[in-house]
């Protein structure tokens, strides 16, 4: 019976070595410690040996499934602890949230790209500014409505130069600090926020985001602003884009025009966003007025330029199909994710 239990001890090691997994482990202490186990027979016919021998046996058998007991239960630490190392690839991750790029962030750096490849250099524009760079240097006549209180958030703070100080209401006043070095010629890129006191609606914020853009050179004509614009209409959004220019009325540039492009929803067959006219109206531009260039210290006789001016919200809407402005300030995380 000793023998027995020697080798029933050995092949219980041996077993126990070979084990690759708690699986594994539970199957292999079955067989040696469970209720089934061989021991636990020899232990039931403990009672059929002499009383010498059952003490001397009975005590071999307990030492051994004490051992066994000790080495199991080392095994099984061993195996926990590899279990808990393993990578499970199939296990849903639970990684800290990541950080997304702003669907206005991803259409100013497209944009930006886009001029940056036609040789514009970019320059970020001051969103306090005064009066005389918000609207008299731009021409803006002193009774313009624009100037109004309701249409402009004046700042309480001492005037400069009997000018008051504000928040921008367009990224234009860009132009003037650039061309005020006379650093000619000058093409420029200026993007950044702008602030009008507005109703809020679908397509109205009061902070949103504007890119100003302007070429000052010798000569430039209007043909020179058409070809940039519809390269940029193409290049932003799709090779099949075509333009249209209406006559407008901006009092910083002459002529002024809006550019409309044609509708990428429905290819120009008329739908709700176009609203059936098959185009969708993007930006402001014309050439830059001779009075915005005097009051840069440049000479219009000898220089001229076009500027552009356009909402990068409702470009990030009609480009993500986003049917309504306030999404692009509400902060939910599921909107913001939807853009990774
Ligand atoms: C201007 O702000 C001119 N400075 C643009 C310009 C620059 C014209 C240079 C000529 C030369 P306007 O007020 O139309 O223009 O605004 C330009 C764009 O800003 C609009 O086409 C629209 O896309 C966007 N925009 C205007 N108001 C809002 C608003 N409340 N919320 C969101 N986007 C707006």
């Amino acid at each position: 019976m000793k023998e027995q239990i020697l080798k029933i001890k050995e092949e219980a090691i041996k077993s126990l070595e070979s084990v690759k997994d708690l699986k594994e482990f539970q199957e292999v202490y079955s067989k040696f410690l469970g209720r089934k186990a061989e021991l636990n027979t020899l232990i039931k016919n403990l009672k059929n040996l002499e009383l010498s021998e059952r003490k001397e046996i009975g005590k071999l058998i307990n030492q051994t499934k004490d051992f066994l007991i000790k080495a199991f239960e080392n095994k099984r630490k061993e195996l926990e602890k590899e279990e808990k190392e393993k990578i499970d690839l199939t296990e849903p991750e639970n990684l800290p949230l990541l950080g997304v790029k702003h669907p206005v962030s991803l259409i100013i750096e497209e944009i930006v790209d886009i001029f940056r490849s036609l040789g514009f250099k970019i320059e970020e524009g001051k969103e306090i500014d005064t009066e005389f760079y918000n609207f008299t240097a731009l021409n803006i006549p002193s009774e313009h409505p624009s100037r109004d209180v309701f249409d402009t958030f004046y700042l309480d703070l001492p005037l400069q130069n009997n000018y008051r100080w504000l928040l921008r209401s367009h990224t234009s006043p860009s132009q003037i600090h650039i061309l005020k070095r006379k650093q000619l010629p000058a093409r420029f890129i200026s993007p950044g926020r702008v602030y009008r006191p507005e109703n809020l609606d679908a397509s109205h914020s009061f902070m949103f985001h504007q890119i100003e853009g302007f070429y000052v050179d010798k000569d430039v004509k209007f043909s020179h602003l058409k070809g940039v614009l519809n390269l940029f209409a193409k290049k932003l959004f799709g090779k099949n884009t075509e333009t249209r220019f209406r006559p407008h009325y901006f009092p910083f540039t002459e002529p002024s025009v809006e550019m409309d492009v044609s509708c990428f929803f429905c290819s120009k067959k008329g739908c709700s966003v176009c609203k059936k006219t098959g185009f969708i109206e993007i930006l402001g531009a014309g050439l830059i007025h001779p009075n915005v260039l005097k009051a840069c210290g440049i000479n219009p006789k000898k220089w001229s330029g076009f500027a552009f001016g356009l909402g990068i919200e409702r470009i990030a809407m009609l480009k993500f199909k986003i049917s309504d402005i306030r999404y692009f300030t509400d902060n939910d995380i599921r909107f913001l994710n939807s853009f990774v």
